[in-house]
C-alpha cells in the first residue's frame, strides 16, 4: 500500500463518523448512532463517498452511511462529511457480503448501489452486487418497499441486473437507459459521483435502475 494510503488506513478508526465493527449498533443505527429516528438509507461500494455526502447533505431528513471495503477512499469521505459538519452521514467498512452483521431486518429504507464494480467473466458474476446472493441479502434488510437504486455505466451489468431482477420477482419502478436524456430529478443528475463523471467524460451513457421487493400479501 501506498504510503498516503496507509497513513489514511490508520487514521480512519479515528474517525467519530466511520464503525468497522457493528460495535452494538445493529437495529440501533438511528437512536444510537445518528441520535434521532431518521430513515436509514446505505450507499454500497461508495468509494470516496461521493454520492452518500451529497445525499446527506441536500436532505437533512434522512441519515446516509456509506459501505466500502477500501478504507483509504472511505477515509475521504468520512474527512469531508465531518468539514462539513454533516451529522447524518457516516461511513462503515465492511465487505458488503457481511452487512448482515451491521443491520437488522427491516433496518434499511432505502439502498444505492452507485457504479459498482460489473465484474464481467462468468466466474465472477456472482461477485456482482445485484446478483441473486446480494438481492436476498438487501430484501432481508429492507423495509417492506424500501427501493433500490442502480447506476452504472456497463451495458453488461445493465442487461445482467434488468434478466436478475425479472428471475427474482422484483418489480422494476423505473429503466433509464441513457439517464442524462430524459432525468431530471436532482437526487439522480444532481449528485454525481468521482466514477460518473470519469465515465461522462468518455462519453458513456448512464444507466438507472430502480426496483423493489413485493410485499407478502
Ligand atoms: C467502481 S468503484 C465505485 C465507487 C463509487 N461508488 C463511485 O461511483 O465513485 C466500486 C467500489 O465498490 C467497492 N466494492 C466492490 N465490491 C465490494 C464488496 N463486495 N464489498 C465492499 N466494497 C466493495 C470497491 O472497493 C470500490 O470502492
Amino acid at each position: 500500500m501506498a504510503k498516503q494510503k496507509l497513513i489514511r488506513f490508520a487514521a480512519l478508526s479515528s474517525l467519530a463518523n466511520v464503525r468497522q465493527e457493528p460495535d452494538g449498533l445493529r437495529g440501533r443505527w438511528a437512536a444510537d448512532f445518528f441520535h434521532n429516528d431518521h430513515p436509514l438509507i446505505l450507499e454500497l461500494g461508495c468509494g470516496r463517498g461521493d454520492y452518500a455526502v451529497a445525499l446527506a447533505q441536500g436532505h437533512p431528513e434522512i441519515n446516509v452511511l456509506g459501505l466500502d471495503i477500501k478504507g483509504p477512499r472511505l477515509w475521504v469521505g468520512a474527512t469531508r462529511a465531518l468539514e462539513l459538519q454533516l451529522g447524518n452521514a457516516g461511513f462503515v467498512r465492511t465487505a458488503i457480503e457481511q452487512i448482515e452483521t451491521f443491520f437488522a431486518p427491516g433496518e434499511i429504507a432505502a439502498i444505492w448501489i452507485t457504479f459498482p464494480d460489473p465484474h464481467p467473466p462468468a466466474g465472477r458474476r456472482k461477485k456482482r452486487l445485484t446478483s441473486p446472493r446480494f438481492l436476498a441479502i438487501y430484501r432481508s434488510l429492507l423495509q417492506p418497499g424500501g427501493l433500490i437504486h442502480l447506476k452504472t455505466d456497463d451495458e453488461g451489468l445493465y442487461y445482467y441486473t434488468l434478466l436478475t431482477l425479472r428471475d427474482e420477482g422484483a418489480e422494476l419502478l423505473a429503466d433509464l437507459p441513457d439517464l442524462y436524456t430524459g432525468a431530471s430529478n436532482p437526487d439522480l443528475t444532481g449528485i454525481q459521483t468521482a466514477y460518473e463523471r470519469r465515465h461522462l467524460q468518455e462519453g458513456k451513457s448512464i444507466k438507472y435502475i430502480c426496483f423493489r421487493f413485493p410485499t407478502a400479501g
